[in-house]
C-alpha cells in the first residue's frame, strides 16, 4: 500500500518534469567528473601556497591524513596541532551569525535581516565585526555565511540563516559578508553546497531496518548555474576560503561525494581555490568522496560526537600505502586547507581559543587524542553593539502604516501585548536543538534569532517590552503589557485600565530551527486569535512580527490594525532597533527580500514531505524534482500574475521618494556573445563574467518632510531566447540616504553575468541577441522607468 502510494508520487514526478526537459528516466544521476582539479593559487593566492607547499613538503603522511581530518578538541570542529612546526592546529566554530556558544560574545542580526536592509555597508561591516569576534575567540573558520538553503520554499527552516531566495540579492550581500569577514583575519566558510533546501529527510533515515537515503535534489543545469550556484560564484569571487558541502544528494549523489558539483562546477568552472569540508556527519565514504573533491572530514568520527572511527584518518594512509589513492591528491587537499591560512597571515601568532567556546559535552576530554591549548576568557563584544542596533532597524520592514499611525508621537498610554514581547523564560540559549525546544514549547520570551547550530548564546538581550517600558518612561507615559498569549486569546484585553491605550503594540513570533521546516506560515501560538482580542479593543493596533520569514498575514486588512512591521531577527538590541523605528529615530528603509502572499496556498510550497514517504523502505524513495526552475518567489508570483499582499522589494517609509531620468549606458558594444574560453578562470568563474559591460542610472529624490533612505532596484527581463524565465530578475540595488528635499543619482554597473542567461548547449553565459527590458523603481511591482538593453 505504502509502496504503491510512493510509486505513483515517483510517476507523476517523472510525468512534471519531462516537460522541463530533464532526463529523469527513475532517478537522476550526476555525471562523473574527474580528476579533482589541483590548487593554482589563482586570484592572489599565489604567494601564500608557496608557503603552503613548504608546510606539506615538512609532514609525514600520518600527520597529512590528521591534516583533513577533525579530531576531538575545544570548537565544534578541529584540526590537530603539530607542535613540531609551530602549527597549533585551526579551530572551526559555528556560525552565521554569532560565535554560537561563546560568552561575552555578540549576538548579530540574523541572514534574513542582513538582506532585508539591502544595506551593502551595513552587511560589510557586519561581517568584519563576526569576524573580529571569531578571531577574538581564537576561531580560524567561522562556519558561514549560509546562502543554501537560498529559499526555495517559503517553508524551509532555515531560510533566516541565508539571505533571500534571489540569487543576486544573496550573491551581493554573501560577497560583501565573506570580503568583510576576512578582512578580520578569519577564514569564511560559506554552506551548505548545494540544493540543501529543505531539512525533512536531509540525512539518511533507518525504517524497519533499510536505510533510506537523504532527499535528493534533483536540479537542471540552467537552474543550477542562473538560482542556486550564481551566490556561491559570489562567495568565491570574495574569496572564501572554505566551502561546506551538505546532506542532501544532488541529482542522486550526496553533495560531499558528487564529483559533477565539486570536481566540476566548483573547482573547474568555478576556479575555486580553497577547501571543501563536509557538513557534519555528510561523509559517507572515504577515497570515493576524496577523489569526487571533497578535502576535509568534519568533525572526523563517523558517529560524530564522539572519537570514533573515520572514513579518513587513518584510512587514508592505508589507502596511500595500498595505492588506491595518490599521495599528490592528498597534498592538493592540505594546501587547498593551508594557502587560505598563509593569505589571511593566520601563520602569524594567533589568538588562542577562549575556553568558554567549547561547545557542552560535544567533545568530552576524555575522547581528545590531541592536547589543544586553551586561552582566557576574552570579552570580543567592542562596540558592535552600536551596529548591531543600527542593522536591527535597518532590517525592519514597515508594511502598513495607516494614517500615519507611525512614527509615534508620545503616546501617553501604550499598550504591549505577544509571548515575543518579554524577555527570555527558558535561558539565554534556548534555541538550541539538544534541550528538544520547538514551536511546542518556546513560549514566552523574545525570538532575535533562530534555532540550531545557526543561533547564538547571548550575553544579553533588549527585550520590546523593556526597551519601550523605558522609552514610555523617559516622557513619563503609562505602559500597559501582557505578554501570556493564552491568556489574551482567553481573556481579552479585559486587564486593561483606562482602556483603549493610544497605541497597542502586539509583538508575534515565528519559530524555525535546524533540524525541520516551518508547519505554517502563520505567526505560531495563536498569534490570529491574539491580534484579534487586541484589535477589538485598540482601534490603533499595531503589529510587529519577529523570527521566520515570509509570513502570511491573515488580519492584515482589519481596519483597526493600522500599522505591520516585518522585523525579523535583529540579534541581541531587538528590542532598541524596534523602539528607535517605532518612535522615528530610525526612518524605516528595509525591504522584503522575500515575497509575502495573500495566504499560504498561493506559494508553490516546493516541500517534499508526508506520511507515505516517511513509512516508506524504499530507499530511493525522497526526491525532490526542482521543476519550477527558476522560478521561485516573487519569479514565480510574476510568472503567474498572482497578485501579493506585499511584494519582493517593498517596504514603507515616513518620508517619500521619487524617481527619474533613466539613462542606459552600453560601455563595451558588439561584445562576444560568450566569454572567451581562453581567459583566465579566476575564483568565481571566467574573469570576463565579472567585467562591467553597461551601466544604467537614475535620480531619486526626497519628495516628503523627513530625512530618510530608500532602495532604488533595476530589473532585467531577458528575451525569450533566454528560455522560459522571461519574467523580471533583480540586478541591481543600492541603498541611498537622502535629507528633504535632496536628489542624488544612483547607477547601477551591469556585469557581462548580470546581462546573459545560461546556455546549457554552449556551456557557457551568454549575451542575448535581442533587447533587455530594464525596469527601475522601488519594488519588484512599483516600477516607474522603463527601458531597454542591447549589448
Ligand atoms: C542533474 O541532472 C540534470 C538533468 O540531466 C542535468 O541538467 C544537471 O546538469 C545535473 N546536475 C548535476 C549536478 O548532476
Ligand atoms: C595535480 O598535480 C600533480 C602533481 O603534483 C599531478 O600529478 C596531477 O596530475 C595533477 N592533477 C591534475 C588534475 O591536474
Ligand atoms: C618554531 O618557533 C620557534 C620559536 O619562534 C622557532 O625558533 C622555530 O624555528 C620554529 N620552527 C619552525 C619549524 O618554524
Ligand atoms: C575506515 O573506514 C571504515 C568505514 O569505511 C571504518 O569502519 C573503519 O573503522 C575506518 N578505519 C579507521 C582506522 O578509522
Ligand atoms: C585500500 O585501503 C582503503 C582504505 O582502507 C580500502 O577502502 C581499499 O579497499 C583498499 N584497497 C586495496 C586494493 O586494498
Ligand atoms: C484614518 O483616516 C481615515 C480617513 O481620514 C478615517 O476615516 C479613519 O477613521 C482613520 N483611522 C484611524 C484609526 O484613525
Ligand atoms: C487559542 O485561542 C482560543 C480562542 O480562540 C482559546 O480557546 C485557546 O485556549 C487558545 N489556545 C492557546 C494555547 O492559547
Ligand atoms: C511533514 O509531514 C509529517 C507527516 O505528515 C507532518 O507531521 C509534519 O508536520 C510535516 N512537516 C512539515 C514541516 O510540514
Ligand atoms: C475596532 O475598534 C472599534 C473601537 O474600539 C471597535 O468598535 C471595533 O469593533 C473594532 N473592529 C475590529 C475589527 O476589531
Ligand atoms: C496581469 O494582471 C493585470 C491586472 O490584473 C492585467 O492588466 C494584465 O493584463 C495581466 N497580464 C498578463 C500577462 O496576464
Ligand atoms: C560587431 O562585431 C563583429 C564581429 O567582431 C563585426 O563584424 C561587426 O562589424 C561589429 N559591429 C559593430 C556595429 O561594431
Amino acid at each position: 500500500m505504502l509502496q504503491s502510494t510512493a510509486f505513483a508520487w515517483l510517476a507523476l514526478a517523472t510525468a512534471s518534469v519531462a516537460q522541463f526537459g530533464i532526463k529523469h528516466s527513475q532517478y537522476e544521476t550526476s555525471p562523473p567528473v574527474y580528476p579533482s582539479p589541483n590548487i593554482t593559487g589563482a586570484g592572489g593566492w599565489e604567494e601564500a601556497l608557496e608557503k603552503a607547499r613548504a608546510f606539506v613538503a615538512q609532514l609525514s603522511l600520518e600527520e597529512k591524513a590528521d591534516m583533513v581530518t577533525g579530531t576531538p578538541g575545544p570548537c565544534v570542529g578541529n584540526i590537530a596541532p603539530i607542535p613540531r612546526l609551530n602549527f597549533t592546529g585551526l579551530c572551526l566554530q559555528d556560525g552565521p551569525l554569532a560565535i554560537r556558544q561563546a560568552v561575552y560574545a555578540s549576538v548579530f542580526p540574523a541572514g534574513l535581516s542582513a538582506a532585508a536592509s539591502w544595506d551593502r555597508d551595513l552587511v560589510h561591516q557586519r561581517g568584519v565585526f563576526m569576524g573580529e569576534e571569531f578571531k577574538g575567540k581564537g576561531a580560524h573558520v567561522a562556519l558561514g555565511p549560509v546562502v543554501g538553503p537560498l529559499g526555495r520554499s517559503p517553508f524551509g527552516g532555515r531560510n533566516w540563516e541565508g539571505f533571500s531566495p534571489d540569487s543576486y540579492l544573496s550573491g551581493t550581500l554573501v560577497e560583501e559578508t565573506v570580503i568583510g569577514m576576512q578582512s578580520a583575519g578569519v577564514q569564511a566558510c560559506t554552506k551548505h553546497y548545494i540544493g540543501n533546501e529543505q531539512e525533512i529527510q536531509r540525512n539518511p533515515t533507518t525504517v524497519d531496518g533499510t536505510t533510506v537515503e537523504a532527499i535528493s535534489s534533483n536540479i537542471d543545469d540552467k537552474t543550477m548555474h542562473e538560482t542556486y550556484l550564481w551566490p556561491f560564484a559570489n562567495a568565491l569571487h570574495g574569496g572564501s576560503a572554505s566551502i561546506m558541502c551538505s546532506y542532501n544528494r544532488i541529482n542522486g549523489s550526496y553533495g560531499c561525494q558528487n564529483s559533477k558539483t565539486l570536481n566540476g562546477l566548483l573547482k573547474d568552472e568555478l576556479g575555486f581555490q580553497g577547501y571543501v569540508m563536509s557538513d557534519w556527519g555528510a561523509t559517507h565514504v572515504g577515497v570515493a568522496a576524496i577523489e569526487a573533491g571533497l578535502d576535509m572530514d568534519m568533525p572526523g568520527g563517523i558517529a560524530f560526537t564522539s572519537a570514533s572511527p573515520s572514513y579518513f584518518g587513518e584510512n587514508i594512509t592505508i589507502a596511500v600505502n595500498n595505492g588506491s589513492l595518490s599521495i599528490e591528491r592528498v597534498d592538493d587537499m592540505i594546501l587547498r586547507i593551508m594557502t587560505p591560512y598563509y593569505h589571511l597571515g593566520q601563520d602569524a601568532g594567533y589568538p588562542s581559543v577562549d575556553r568558554s567556546t567549547q561547545p557542552l559535552g560535544f567533545f568530552p576530554l576524555a575522547n581528545y587524542v590531541h592536547q589543544f591549548t586553551l586561552g582566557p576568557l576574552v570579552d570580543v563584544r567592542d562596540e558592535h553593539a552600536k551596529l548591531i542596533r543600527e542593522l536591527g532597524a535597518a532590517g525592519t520592514v514597515l508594511l502598513k502604516n495607516m494614517n500615519n499611525t507611525l512614527p509615534l508621537k508620545e503616546p501617553m498610554n501604550i499598550g504591549v501585548f505577544g509571548n515575543d514581547a518579554a524577555d527570555f523564560t527558558q535561558g539565554q540559549y534556548t534555541l538550541s536543538l539538544s534541550n528538544g525546544l520547538s514551536s511546542g514549547n518556546y513560549d514566552i520570551g523574545t525570538l532575535a534569532v533562530g534555532g540550531g547550530s545557526g543561533t547564538g548564546r547571548f550575553t544579553y538581550v533588549v527585550p520590546p517590552l523593556d526597551a519601550i517600558k523605558a522609552r514610555g518612561q523617559s516622557y513619563g507615559a503609562l505602559v500597559q503589557y501582557m505578554t501570556d498569549n493564552y491568556a489574551i486569546s482567553n481573556s481579552g484585553l479585559s486587564s486593561l485600565a483606562p482602556t483603549p491605550p493610544d497605541v497597542c503594540i502586539i509583538f508575534l513570533k515565528s519559530w524555525a530551527s535546524e533540524g525541520d521546516d516551518r508547519a505554517t506560515l502563520i505567526a505560531e501560538w495563536n498569534s490570529t486569535v491574539v491580534v484579534e482580542n487586541a484589535a477589538a479593543v485598540c482601534p490603533n493596533t499595531v503589529v510587529v512580527l519577529h523570527g521566520a520569514a515570509p509570513n502570511v498575514l491573515p488580519w492584515k486588512d482589519n481596519a483597526n490594525v493600522t500599522a505591520i512591521l516585518a522585523a525579523h531577527m535583529p540579534g541581541q538590541e531587538t528590542g532598541n532597533s524596534i523602539v528607535d523605528i517605532l518612535w522615528g529615530d530610525m526612518n524605516p528603509s528595509g525591504k522584503l527580500p522575500y515575497t509575502i502572499a495573500n495566504q499560504e496556498s498561493d506559494y508553490a510550497k516546493n516541500l517534499v514531505n508526508s506520511t507515505e514517504l516517511a513509512e516508506s523502505t524504499d530507499p530511493l524513495a525522497w526526491q525532490a524534482d526542482f521543476t519550477e526552475g527558476n522560478i521561485i518567489d516573487y519569479k514565480e508570483f510574476d510568472a503567474q500574475n498572482k497578485s501579493v499582499a506585499y511584494e519582493f522589494g517593498f517596504g514603507l517609509s515616513y518620508t517619500t521618494f521619487e524617481l527619474s531620468d533613466l539613462q542606459v549606458h552600453v560601455s563595451a558594444a558588439n561584445s562576444t556573445r560568450t566569454p572567451s574560453t581562453t581567459a583566465k578562470i579566476i575564483p568565481g568563474g571566467n574573469e570576463e563574467l565579472w567585467q562591467v559591460l553597461a551601466t544604467v542610472s537614475a535620480t531619486v529624490k526626497n519628495t516628503g518632510t523627513v530625512d530618510g533612505a530608500t532602495v532604488p532596484q533595476l530589473y532585467l527581463s531577458f528575451p525569450s531566447e533566454a528560455g522560459d524565465d522571461t519574467v523580471r530578475n533583480l540586478r541591481g540595488f543600492d541603498k541611498v540616504s537622502l535629507g528633504v528635499g535632496e536628489t542624488a543619482s544612483v547607477e547601477f554597473s551591469l556585469m557581462r553575468r548580470d546581462l546573459s542567461y545560461w546556455d546549457t548547449a554552449a556551456q557557457a553565459w551568454r549575451l542575448p541577441s535581442s533587447a533587455i527590458g530594464v525596469d527601475v523603481g522601488f519594488s519588484s511591482r512599483d516600477l516607474k522607468l522603463n527601458g531597454q538593453i542591447t549589448v
